[in-house]
């Protein structure tokens, strides 16, 4: 049966992350989990630095889609180091929220953060960030920081294509073998494309499948109402943004643009999309490659780690690199751990982004 991409994503992401027997990183690897942290200790000093800045009796900091609990522990960790350096007491001051949709996957972090030592700073939160309406659990809160690593990703999104100057929608079998079906004359009330996707595809490249993360950006913008004044909010994650991104030939791009994984499907996140969805909201972004965000508060430049064993992470220069670009994009996004394939490297490029929104 072929049916929107949304509607695959939907039904199997939430049955996958859902599930208690469900171990993500046996599946995939992300940033988040990478034992160095980088990512998410320059994101910690960049709001650490952001709070000297901003004095306050107490910073509330949100993660959504938290998974193990990973991301959360690098950046409290590295708050704390940074306050010895500088005898500061930020850290002291914020309190985290873990916030996901998956009970099994609270229980997990909550357990994780326990054994780091963080329950006291911090505080869980049932919350769908794919939700129609915002969320009522946090709708009396207000954040100064909200963070999310490949949660968006993982939301419904429609998926559409451009042949012969017509637009057309791409459904998916449970296969997930694809079928075009090319818009009649009339656009149909059900096409899953709105006027702002129609004509933005209109102007990317033809023949090539391009998803809209239509979810993804209602909950950013949902998510955006929850900042506090001069809040930030930054979202890594697995997608693209910019003309070379589509340096690979369009049916290699269309196999490898909607992802499986242990049973759960993954869409890259059309940067380009969101940030006109955001902007058509008056909601200010910008996207920055997530390596060239995480090296300006390192110390100096990163490389891609090689080794991917406990996760995606970078490395100070020098270090070796990763893969090339094609295997990356084949890879897509989160990591398989048998997916390597060791063949010549031509670009550093990990294909992840950084979007910030401003409260
Ligand atoms: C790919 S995992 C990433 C986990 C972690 N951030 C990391 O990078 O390792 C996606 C996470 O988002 C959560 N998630 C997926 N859909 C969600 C939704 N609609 N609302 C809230 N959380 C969701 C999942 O339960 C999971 O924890």
């Amino acid at each position: 049966m072929f049916r929107p991409l949304s509607k695959w994503m939907e039904e199997k992401n939430s049955r996958y992350y859902q599930s208690p027997d469900t171990s993500i990183h046996g599946d995939f690897l992300t940033y988040a989990q990478s034992p160095e942290g980088l990512l998410t200790r320059a994101h910690a000093l960049d709001f650490h630095g952001w709070a000297a800045k901003n004095e306050k009796d107490g910073y509330s900091v949100l993660e959504v889609g938290v998974g193990t609990g990973a991301f959360a522990q690098g950046f409290l960790a590295q708050l704390k180091e940074q306050d010895e350096k500088c005898g500061a007491d930020i850290f002291s001051r914020t309190h985290y929220t873990l916030a996901d949709f998956s009970p099994a996957m609270l229980k997990k972090a909550q357990d994780s953060m326990a054994k780091a030592g963080f329950l006291k700073n911090s505080s869980l939160c049932e919350y769908d960030a794919g939700a129609p309406i915002p969320e009522p659990a946090l709708s009396d809160q207000m954040f100064d920081l909200i963070r999310c690593n490949e949660l968006f990703s993982d939301l419904p999104a429609e998926m559409g294509v451009r042949r012969n100057a017509r637009t057309g929608l791409v459904y998916y079998d449970e296969k997930m073998a694809a079928r075009v079906e090319m818009k009649a004359k009339e656009r149909r009330p059900d096409s899953g494309l709105g006027e702002m996707e129609e004509s933005l595809l209109s102007h990317m490249p033809a023949n090539y499948f391009i998803p809209f993360n239509k979810t993804a950006a209602r909950s950013i913008l949902n998510l955006r109402e929850r900042l506090a004044r001069h809040g930030r909010m930054d979202i890594f994650d697995y997608g693209f943004y910019r003309r070379e991104d589509f340096d690979l030939p369009p049916s290699i791009w269309n196999d490898t643009i909607v992802r499986e994984y242990g049973g759960q499907w993954t869409v890259d996140l059309n940067f380009i999309y969101l940030a006109c969805a955001l902007a058509e909201k008056g909601a200010r972004s910008a996207v920055e490659e997530q390596k060239e965000y995480a090296q300006r508060f390192a110390g100096g430049p990163l490389g891609l780690d090689e080794s991917e064993k406990e996760g995606l992470g970078y490395v100070k220069a020098g270090g070796r690199g990763r893969k090339n670009a094609a295997d990356k994009k084949a890879d897509g996004g989160k990591s398989m751990e048998d997916a390597k394939t060791g063949s010549e490297r031509y670009r550093e490029d990990d294909f992840f982004y950084h979007m910030r929104i401003e409260a």
